[in-house]
């Protein structure tokens, strides 16, 4: 497959021309809003004291390797996804948390950017709100502050030239596979068109109050999160695995997703005038990763457990101050039981940012989106 291998030298090359130029300019746009679950949560749970202590990430050992090693309430050794993506669209990392604000700030924050990404929530209200989180931002209440915000605040040409960030859609399909008495089980196909029926009322309501770009990442290959491996391989109980021994159903509801939402967002394109919207295909990319562990640029040579946990998978015990921690963060795909390491997290925001080879973002990259 010679295309195949013209294409990923391509992509290399692209790191290497993004990786040169960071930090250098300009921002590329005037702000980022960020809205979703824990891949780019950056401290809003921190604010909700009925939230479990499992579904925040403001204590050791996260943020090891972020400046002055401060856990801050990012699920990542690191930077996340949101803070990787606005570094490569020149900012220093992602817009504070919502809740961190004082009303003073919420006017000017509105022109820069503002995160309402909350760790445990999803495109259904009960998701995180429930058994897993007790108390998260639901995306409704994510958008509608948002909204309030804009209505108050907002400049409609500032907000319709900057960047939405939606990451969503991991916790509810996790609710479904790890909850055997989960209403999805009723009817599957009804409970992801339920999915994608919020994210469109979602993606319509951010357009009502201004927002044009949009850039939107799918559910990745969730089966292969430690946490998934873990139960797929209990020995009292084990499950289906793929070829990838990674839990074969909960890969399977991801899969069935990424078509739904893609041509949920082609629609809406022609709907609404003006809304563009640059899809990551989280499943390809994942799988590429997997074809792909060494490059040049990176090196992944543990791609099952957790760097940050104990017991099978490194997933048993979750991440804390007591838990073990691997010497290497940038050659493990997982920091924890759920959440990529900062060093994957990079590859995929490069991906989103700059790929040119039509396999990874639908239909144009982020680049080209903010370039509109
Ligand atoms: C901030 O604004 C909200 C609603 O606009 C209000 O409920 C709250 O009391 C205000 N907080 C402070 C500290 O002024
Ligand atoms: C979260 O809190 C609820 C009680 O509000 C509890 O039943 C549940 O076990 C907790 N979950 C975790 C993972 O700690
Ligand atoms: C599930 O719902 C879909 C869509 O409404 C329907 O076509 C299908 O027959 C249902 N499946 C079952 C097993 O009831
Ligand atoms: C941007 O969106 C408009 C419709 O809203 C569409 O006509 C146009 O082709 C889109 N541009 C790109 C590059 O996808
Ligand atoms: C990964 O490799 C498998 C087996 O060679 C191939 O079928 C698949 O298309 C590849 N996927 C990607 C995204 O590289
Ligand atoms: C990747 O890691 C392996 C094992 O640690 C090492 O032998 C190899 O040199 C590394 N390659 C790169 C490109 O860093």
């Amino acid at each position: 497959m010679a295309s195949w291998g013209g294409a990923l030298v391509f992509v290399v090359l692209c790191f290497t021309v993004e990786l040169a130029t960071q930090g250098t300019a300009e921002p590329l746009l005037p702000a980022v809003f960020v809205f979703g679950d824990s891949m780019v949560d950056v401290g809003n749970n921190n604010f909700i004291e009925k939230c479990n202590i499992s579904c925040k990430a403001n204590y050791p050992h996260f943020g090891v390797d972020y400046p002055g090693h401060a856990p801050t309430g990012r699920f990542s050794n690191g930077y996340n996804m949101a803070d990787r993506l606005a570094q490569l669209l020149q900012f220093d990392e992602s817009p504070p948390p919502f809740l961190s604000l004082s009303n003073a700030s919420l006017a000017t924050r509105m022109s820069t950017g503002i995160n309402f990404a909350s760790g445990g929530s999803g495109l259904l209200d009960a998701t995180g709100n429930g058994r897993v989180c007790t108390q998260v931002i639901s995306l409704t209440e994510q958008v509608g502050s948002f909204k309030k915000l804009a209505r108050m605040w907002g400049h409609a040409d500032l907000i319709s030239r900057s960047l939405i960030l939606i990451n969503t859609g991991n916790n509810d399909l996790f609710e479904c596979t790890d909850f055997p008495d989960h209403n999805c089980h009723r009817n599957d196909t009804e409970f992801l068109q339920g999915l994608v029926a919020s994210y469109t009322r979602f993606l319509k309501d951010l357009y009502g109050a201004g927002a044009k770009k949009f850039s939107v990442v799918s559910p990745s290959l969730l089966g292969c999160c430690p946490s998934q491996r873990l139960i797929a391989h209990d020995p009292k109980n084990p499950r289906d695995v793929d070829e990838h021994g990674c839990f074969a159903a909960a890969n399977d509801l991801s899969r069935r997703l990424y078509p739904m939402i893609a041509s949920m967002l082609q629609d809406l394109s022609l709907e609404l005038p003006g809304m563009n919207y640059s899809l990551v295909d989280s499943i390809k990319m994942v799988e590429w990763l997997f074809n792909n562990t060494a490059t040049p640029s990176y090196n992944f040579t543990v791609l099952d457990s957790a760097c940050c946990g104990g017991g099978p998978f490194g997933a048993y015990y979750g991440c804390d101050s007591s838990a073990p921690l691997c010497r290497d963060r940038s050659n493990h795909l997982f920091w924890d039981d759920y959440h990529p390491t900062d060093a994957a997290t990079g590859v995929a925001a490069k991906l989103m940012f700059g790929d040119t080879t039509g396999l990874f973002v639908h239909p144009i990259n982020v680049k080209q989106l903010v370039q509109l």
